[in-house]
């Protein structure tokens, strides 16, 4: 059994699918929800369902690595970055290379990059005018965006979708597929009917 830690900043619809679908998983379980904004309503999320929490600042995060104690306080053997949007500084990259990884809203290495998140990567999907678009779950390294990419989904975007429109298409691309490719990179060897 691995302990999952999700790091999320924001509403935390896919840490919420992410912990939900290892609730009863006989390969992971989601044991700590790392967030940098003291009110966001992904803490709730992870408060509701007994998940430890920790709050973190800039300080905590670049000018200190107590964060890695706190992980390994839960055991925590591997990563998921769900809409945490600050660069992970190289002692947390080295300390869990290759098992962290970050999903991201777009097809890169289009649409990547410091300040493309959220709905800003819609809209300038939008308004370069693409005709599909997608999710990327990539390995995480020390620059925004770049890591090995381990898996990508596809949706079709119609000339009348407004940014809105391929933004719901995309998270439904993202709850289908975070939880499940996180349990093939965790337990490569695990049967898909031996999980809830
Ligand atoms: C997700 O769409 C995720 O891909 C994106 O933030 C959203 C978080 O949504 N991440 C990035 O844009 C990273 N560059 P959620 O809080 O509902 O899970």
């Amino acid at each position: 059994m691995t302990n999952l830690a999700v790091f999320a900043s924001g509403t935390g619809s896919n840490a919420r699918r992410i912990a939900d679908f290892f609730a009863h998983s006989d390969c992971a379980r989601v044991r700590l929800l790392v967030c940098n904004k003291p009110d966001a309503p992904v803490l709730d999320m992870a408060r509701e369902r007994g998940i430890p929490t920790q709050v973190i600042d800039r300080a905590y995060f670049y000018e200190s690595e107590q964060l890695l104690s706190v992980l390994a306080e839960h055991d925590i053997g591997f990563i998921a970055l769900a809409g945490f949007l600050w660069l992970i500084p190289p002692y947390l990259v080295q300390a869990y290379w290759r098992r962290m990884v970050n999903i991201h809203p777009a097809l890169l290495p289009a649409y990547g990059g410091k300040g493309m998140y959220g709905m800003r990567v819609h809209e300038a999907v939008k308004a370069a005018g693409e005709r599909e678009t997608g999710i990327t779950i990539h390995y995480v390294n020390e620059r925004y965006d770049e890591g090995d990419i381990v898996f990508q989904a596809r949706c079709s975007i119609a000339p009348d979708d407004t940014s809105a429109d391929i933004a719901r298409k995309v998270q439904a691309l993202e709850h289908e597929h975070f939880p499940r490719v996180l349990e093939r990179l965790i337990c490569p060897t695990l049967d898909d009917n031996t999980t809830a």
